[in-house]
């Protein structure tokens, strides 16, 4: 299966205007058609960014979305404003907004559709929690975040998964390849059930304490298409590194 192979820099809420006008310029030396190089910083530098990234290669995109169009909402922007900025990108449904913002199942599914309907894609995350994983219940967890999801989307609608177990996040503990590697197998078996086409042509990330020492086997494994990084994607030659693990 030809699928978009891709590495996301996810800053979360570290970095500042340095380190964007540090690191754009060398991911552009580095970004290959071969492997996707995406940068996720704050909202507030990402019109800096786009900037920095123009025509470079390297795309980039928010970690968020509202879950309308327009209203009377304080500190939310809208998919179509980031469309309008030039991104191709949103983080929807990561496991931070799930739990510190109480984003439930339903949530994320409209914030994935409103990227759609914007021309954004959404990088839809899903992932269990070790409670979870611990009681066996890791396959219903994630079909049922799926489920949401996939209800809504059009069959023609591009987007992309990224699994991301929740006790794997910044705990410096990453899941093992063949762990990711079963999850990510089942992933496109449920994303066929909805769309025959899906389960081989979703491009699925995995995300969870990925650094440079150990990107290259999770991105060995057949269904691992890359990998949304966090804490290691804010030094550049970290990210760098691991970008080019995804080759
Ligand atoms: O979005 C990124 C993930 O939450 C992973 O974060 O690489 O710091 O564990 P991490």
């Amino acid at each position: 299966a030809k699928r978009a192979r891709m590495v996301v820099a996810n800053w979360k809420m570290f970095g500042n205007l340095a380190l964007c006008r540090e690191s754009l310029p060398l991911l552009a030396k580095a970004a290959d058609v071969s492997v996707e190089l995406v940068v996720c910083p704050p909202a507030p530098y990402l019109g800096e960014v786009g900037r920095l990234a123009n025509r470079s290669g390297v795309h980039y995109g928010a970690q968020d979305v509202a879950e309308v169009t327009h209203g009377a909402r304080t500190g939310e922007w809208s998919a179509d404003m980031l469309a309008e900025l030039g991104c191709r990108y949103a983080i929807v449904g990561h496991s931070e907004r799930r739990d510190r913002h109480r984003e439930c199942n339903q949530t994320v599914a409209v914030k994935a559709a409103m990227c759609i309907a914007a021309g954004v894609i959404p990088i839809v995350c899903v992932g269990e929690t070790m409670e979870d994983r611990e009681s066996g219940k890791t396959e219903v967890v994630l079909a049922e975040q799926l489920k949401a999801i996939l209800q809504r989307m059009q069959k023609k609608a591009v987007f992309v998964l990224a699994y991301e177990p929740v006790w794997a996040i910044g705990t410096g503990l990453a899941a093992t390849p063949e762990m990711a590697q079963d999850v990510h197998a089942f992933l496109r078996h449920q994303l066929a059930l909805f769309v025959p086409a899906w389960g081989d042509s979703v491009t699925i990330l995995y995300g969870g304490s990925v650094k440079a020492d150990n990107a290259a086997s999770l991105f060995a494994m057949p269904d691992i298409d890359g990998g949304l990084i966090g804490g290691a994607s804010l030094n550049v030659l970290d990210l760098l590194s691991i970008y080019r693990s995804a080759m």
